[in-house]
């Protein structure tokens, strides 16, 4: 206590003697403080300024909006439909970030789009996991996007009956951490790759839009769990959202240069 209250005096006869100093013996120097202090804080608010200008968010013109230029983040892109979809986005002009862990896709895929695009600011691959929120947010807050084609996922209706929680996990929990980013980053429209998966077995063909939606596997519950959440938040924002259930894909590029083994 005692040492306490001593260092305690011992501050208050500093700051006295200071501000008396300034006040009495150094009058002249007051005028120079106050100019100082003026040109400290013009320079530190130049900064902020600075700062929060958008050609000082990064050098890359994937960061910045730029007027005629739509940035459209295909997650999923190293795959099979998530490639074709970046090419032809690229072949129409569109700037593309392609985000993908490769569990799955082909690097090989990507290397061809490069190469058949390689000016600076059409595509640029990113290597990240959807299931790490933190990388996901880092990625949304550095890159300026218009738009999200959401095509990431495990895919295979008999592995999600054996592992139903990695399903789960990776297209429902990845689905909700993506629209969470987009919803954080004012990025208002979202393409949804769905599956037939969730219309189950149907009473009634030919399966329309209107058929209900009964999925019978993990993978079709993951998907219809996925698009519940993207159209219960559509309804109460102002994010275009649009879902695609699509039956099995086949096929390749026309012209060969991308193909459909997912491996190779
Ligand atoms: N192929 C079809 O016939 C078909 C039919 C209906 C729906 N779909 C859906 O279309 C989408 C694409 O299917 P595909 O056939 O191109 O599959 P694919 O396996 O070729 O591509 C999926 C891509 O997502 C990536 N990926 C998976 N999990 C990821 C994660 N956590 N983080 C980052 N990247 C991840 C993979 O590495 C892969 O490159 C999937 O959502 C699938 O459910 C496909």
């Amino acid at each position: 206590m005692l040492a306490w209250g001593r260092s305690n005096a011992h501050l208050r006869t500093s700051r006295t003697w200071w501000f008396s100093g300034m006040g009495n013996s150094d009058a002249r120097r007051k005028p120079f403080f106050i100019g100082k202090a003026i040109m400290v804080a013009s320079v530190v608010a130049l900064c902020i300024i600075f700062v929060k200008q958008p050609f000082f968010k990064g050098t890359s013109q994937f960061s910045h909006h730029e007027t005629g230029v739509v940035h459209v983040l295909v997650t999923g892109g190293a795959g099979y439909i998530g490639s074709h979809a970046s090419l032809r986005l690229l072949k129409d002009s569109y700037r593309v970030t392609i985000v993908d862990n490769l569990s799955r896709g082909n690097l090989g895929a990507v290397k061809v789009l490069q190469e058949l695009f390689p000016e600076p600011g059409r595509l640029q691959f990113i290597y990240a996991d959807l299931g790490d929120r933190k990388s996901v947010n880092k990625i949304f807050s550095e890159n300026a996007f218009d738009a999200v084609m959401h095509f990431a996922a495990v895919a295979y209706v008999g592995e999600s009956t054996l592992e139903p929680l990695r399903y789960y996990h990776n297209i429902t929990s990845n689905t909700l951490t993506v629209l969470e980013a987009m919803a954080a980053h004012g990025v208002k429209t979202l393409i949804y790759s769905s599956t037939c998966a969730t219309y189950g077995q149907p009473e009634k063909m030919p399966i329309t839009e209107a058929t209900p939606q009964a999925p019978i596997n993990p993978y079709g519950k993951a998907k219809k769990m996925s698009e519940d959440i993207i159209l219960d938040f559509s309804r109460r924002s102002d994010m275009a959202v649009m879902i695609l259930r699509y039956f099995n894909v086949i096929g390749s590029d026309p012209k060969g240069r991308l193909g459909e083994a997912p491996r190779t």
